[in-house]
């Protein structure tokens, strides 16, 4: 578990403070993929760097499982070890304990030009007491966990982006570390390789049970692995939730935008802009959202049976997220106006989310 009580962390430029990490609490169970998501700027970079220290926060404290506590105060840091109650400065000690519990990668992979494939992986390995022969066995147990037991001996120039990823994977898990923190790791990569590194990052999760707090500003990245997300603006989250019922039922202003920017039906005004949709004089535009509990198609031809309303439905948009289906329909409905405020009446009854988009009626 990682718990983060009201974290603080303020930039002093020479114009002016910037709060990068304004008052954070959350709480990240162990095993599961966390995302945290918002837009450039909002502090995500700086909170993670702040769960491992490469960041002091200036107030607030951490809880991680296996590691115990730090809490900043004014920018100074102590650590209460785990079942102790004793305060004492978190020193070297401390953080390289706590580092070794914490793998890290990085958009940019950050790996070592000169160095091959093997070395890179080692590197962490060094000076951890382990003998040449151990290191050695670890680093081919970590290249065929990320596939790539042929490039032992490469260089990072003669790899593809996405086999990079997968070097600085390995070297991030070399530890055998209970957290891997990323940080846009897949941003720099194309789809078809974010999704083979996001299939490993799942497997890893599955496999060895690693914790994963993943940044990114892709909301594809979030639906297709987490659990549960944070979004956040401006140094704060503005909203946490499982995956699923955020995407169903967005809250905050920015989440809407992010959801809204990857689910197409929310998209209608640009339609409405272009002049693709209208509702003509008698009917009512209608938009309909709605999850694991009720199957829209379905709905409408009952609804439409039972109160003698047509809805034909102009768009359609359906994803499978968390293994559940999650729907959103484009409707028109022309009816008697009273049957269909009773269709909207009963669908809303089965939780299905009912927006007037468009009212030709009135
Ligand atoms: N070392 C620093 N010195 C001064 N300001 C900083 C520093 N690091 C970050 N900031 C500022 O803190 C704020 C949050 O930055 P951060 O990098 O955490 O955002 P982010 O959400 O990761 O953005 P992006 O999506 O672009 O990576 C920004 O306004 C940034 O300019
Ligand atoms: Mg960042």
């Amino acid at each position: 578990m990682i718990e983060i009580r009201d974290l603080k962390k303020t930039f002093q430029t020479e114009k002016q403070f910037v709060h990068a990490v304004n008052g954070v609490s959350l709480k990240i169970n162990d095993g599961e993929i966390y995302g945290v998501v918002g837009y450039s700027g909002a502090g995500k970079s700086t909170l993670v760097r702040c769960i491992n220290f490469l960041e002091t926060p200036d107030e607030g404290s951490i809880t991680i499982s296996g590691s115990g506590t730090f809490t900043a105060r004014s920018g100074r840091l102590y650590h209460t070890a785990e079942g102790s109650t004793k305060e004492v400065p978190a020193g070297e000690k401390q953080l390289r304990d706590l580092r070794r519990n914490i793998g890290m990668i990085f958009q940019h992979f950050n790996l070592l030009d000169r160095s091959t494939v093997a070395e890179n992986i080692a590197y962490p390995l060094q000076y951890t007491g382990r003998s040449k022969a151990e290191i050695e066995a670890r680093v081919q147990e970590l290249l065929k966990l990320v596939d790539l037991s042929d490039k032992a001996g490469a260089y990072p120039a003669e790899l593809s982006g996405g086999q990079k990823q997968r070097v600085a994977i390995a070297r991030a898990l070399a530890g055998s570390p209970k957290i891997l923190l990323s940080d846009e790791a897949t941003s720099a990569l194309d789809p078809d390789v974010t999704e083979s590194i996001l299939a490993l990052l799942k497997e890893l999760n599955t496999r060895l049970g690693v914790t994963i707090v993943l940044i990114t500003h892709e909301m594809g990245v979030v639906k297709s692995i987490c659990d549960r997300m944070a979004v956040m603006e401006n140094g704060r989250v503005v909203e946490e939730g499982n995956v699923y019922d955020v995407f169903a039922n967005p809250q905050a202003d920015s989440t809407k935008r992010f959801v809204g920017a990857s689910f197409g039906l929310s998209n209608v005004t640009r339609l409405q802009e272009s002049g693709f949709i209208t509702a003509a004089p008698d009917t009512r535009l209608i938009r309909l959202t709605y999850g694991r509990e009720s199957v829209g198609e379905a709905l409408i031809s009952e609804v439409s049976r039972i109160f003698n309303v047509n809805m034909s439905i102009i768009l359609a948009n359906v994803e499978i997220l968390q293994d559940m289906p999650l729907g959103g329909l484009l409707i028109e409905a022309t009816g008697d106006p009273l049957a269909v405020d009773q269709a909207i009446r009963y669908l809303e009854e089965r939780n299905v989310k009912v927006e007037v988009i468009l009212n030709g009626m009135d």
